[in-house]
């Protein structure tokens, strides 16, 4: 199907050229109810989307445009285990993974894997409880003290992010991350270590992935230059995989093996076994509330109207600025120090899932695709970059993620923080004409007025969503990160692509494999003038 053509995108075009200069200030003057009609209420969640250039009939046209594109047989296929990853020929079943153990059958390949996937996470959940307790312990018996995390892309930045935002959940063990090749990642943990009384949990989904198998070798290393033995390996490294073999060959034990499976991708990963690391900070029971905030919001993503639907809302707004309007980017800024790895982790699982130019159909698109995700913890970025959203030339819509509660209750921080969200969706919304801009300038002389009256004027009308979390708890996460992977899936299904796949990523490491032997001085490199002068470079640097 051509999306860009069906009669409802067409309608879609109309209905923009009538409305693209309707300012939103002027809707909430004339609309009295715009907030109640344009907020959804959600558990511990309040999304409210009222702060967009858009009507009831934009609204209305969107939801037909999901219809369309055949969005509800797509999430339905999704649930029921479809093998809707065409080119991986894979299910795609990151909502199994949340599923209460006593809910009904989900096949794949005919097996029901709701048991199987279940067995896993007890297992996980089991190994960590015992961490935390102390009933496992290291080889010469000493308690675990630390556990590594070492992994990559979706098996790093997921545990990374949730581990980093349940801080005040956190336990007794403590727990690192380690995922980039250069060395001064591991060079920073290492020496906080003991390695008698630490665990290495090795995550990849492939165990080909060579930056996570870099790290797990200087680990290793690391570990048996400390005075361990092979034998005490077994005891100190853990592996996530859905590739046995190969985990295996690097020598860790079956039993300390934890399997995830072909049909959960890897941005998509944080609920299996990959979150070991986050059930090993917070514990089994926060990390089952964290699956049931995802599974509460699997449930109203596969259950609510679409004009009630919180993730399918937020896709299809994105896609209204992103066809419609010619915005090239989102922002999402947590107004949370907690939530400051959130935009890392939208990152991978927006822009690896949408960013594709070839439909499902194999044509190439001639509409845009996956919008820059981009985004930084707010206060902090107010005195950074919103000078540009606020003033630049480009429409950039805003996702405000705010807990409106803290655990921390020092002095007014918190109502700072809050109060500077919402001035700064307000100020987006609202703008400043040049009469305001004027009126504020009336102590100037009248000169000085109108001259610093222009550079005080703000256009305004431009759009945020801002999504209120109760609290920043195991629930209300899982909630969260379960509607983003939901809008992803919203615009994949509207932009007609293959949201499960990454194809282009794995071109780059192909090329690596060819450059890394020539960079040790291996034979005459045979690339374009550019990549054959950088080689050259690092050689003469690199010189006796
Ligand atoms: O960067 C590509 C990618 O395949 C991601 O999709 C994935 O999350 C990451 O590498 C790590 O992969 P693995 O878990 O197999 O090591």
């Amino acid at each position: 199907m051509n999306i860009n053509t069906t009669p409802v995108w067409q309608a879609l075009t109309e209905h923009y050229t009538h409305t693209r200069n309707v300012e939103m200030r002027k809707q909430f003057a004339d609309e009295p109810d715009r907030f109640s009609r344009m907020h959804e209420k959600l558990h511990g969640m309040l999304v409210d989307f009222s702060k967009n250039r858009v009507n009831e009939e934009t609204l209305s046209l969107l939801c037909r445009l999901a219809e369309t594109a055949g969005l509800p047989e797509k999430a339905e296929a999704m649930r029921r285990g479809g093998i809707i990853n065409t080119s991986e020929k894979r299910a795609v079943l990151h909502t199994a993974l949340r599923l209460p153990a006593d809910a009904g059958p989900v096949y794949v390949n005919g097996e029901n894997v709701v048991p199987k996937l279940h067995r896993e996470l007890e297992r996980a959940l089991d190994f960590a409880e015992k961490l935390i307790s102390g009933e496992y312990t290291g080889s010469s018996g000493e308690r675990i003290t630390d556990l590594v995390h070492i992994g990559i892309g979706g098996s790093d930045l997921g545990p990374q992010m949730v581990a980093l935002a349940l801080k005040p959940y956190h336990k007794n063990v403590r727990v690192h991350f380690v995922s980039n090749a250069d060395d001064a990642d591991i060079a920073e943990v290492l020496p906080k270590l003991d390695a008698r009384r630490t665990v290495f949990s090795i995550a990849s989904k492939s165990f080909g992935t060579p930056e996570t198998l870099l790290n797990a070798h200087t680990a290793r290393d690391w570990f048996l230059a400390q005075g361990m033995g092979e034998a005490d390996i077994k005891r100190h490294f853990v592996a996530i995989s859905s590739n046995l073999p190969a985990v295996a060959q690097f020598g860790i034990a079956p039993e300390n093996i934890f399997a995830m499976f072909d049909w959960v991708g890897g941005r998509y990963s944080v609920w299996s076994a990959i979150g070991l690391p986050v059930m090993v900070a917070v514990g089994a029971e926060h990390f089952r509330a964290f699956l049931a905030g995802a599974h509460a919001m699997d449930e109203h993503f596969f259950s609510a109207p679409y004009r009630r639907n919180i993730p399918v809302l937020l896709g299809l707004l994105g896609v209204w600025y992103s066809n419609f309007y010619g915005a090239e980017s989102h922002a999402v800024i947590p107004y949370s120090h907690a939530l400051r790895r959130l935009p890392a982790h939208l990152q991978q699982l927006d822009m690896e899932s949408n960013g594709k130019h070839t439909t499902l159909g194999g044509k190439e698109v001639d509409y845009q695709t996956g919008p820059i995700i981009w985004g930084e913890e707010g206060v902090n970025c107010q005195h950074a970059f919103f000078q540009l959203i606020h003033q630049g030339t480009r429409l950039i819509p805003v996702d405000f993620v705010v807990p409106v509660t803290t655990p921390y209750q020092i002095g007014s921080h918190h109502q700072f923080v809050v109060a500077n969200a919402f001035a700064q969706s307000e100020a987006l919304m609202r703008g400043k004409t040049l009469e305001e801009a004027r009126e504020a300038l009336a102590h100037l002389p009248e000169n000085e007025r109108s001259e610093l009256a222009v550079h005080n004027e703000f256009s305004g009308n431009r759009p945020s969503n801002t999504i209120l979390l109760d609290a920043l708890d195991p629930f209300t996460l899982g909630m969260l990160i379960a509607m983003y992977e939901h809008k992803v899936f919203v615009q994949g299904a509207v932009w007609q692509i293959n949201s499960f796949d990454q194809w282009g990523v794995e071109y780059g490491k192909v090329l690596a494999k060819t450059i890394q032997p020539e960079l040790a001085g291996a034979g005459t490199p045979q690339h374009d003038s550019s990549t054959n002068g950088l080689i050259a470079y690092y050689r003469s640097q690199h010189q006796g």
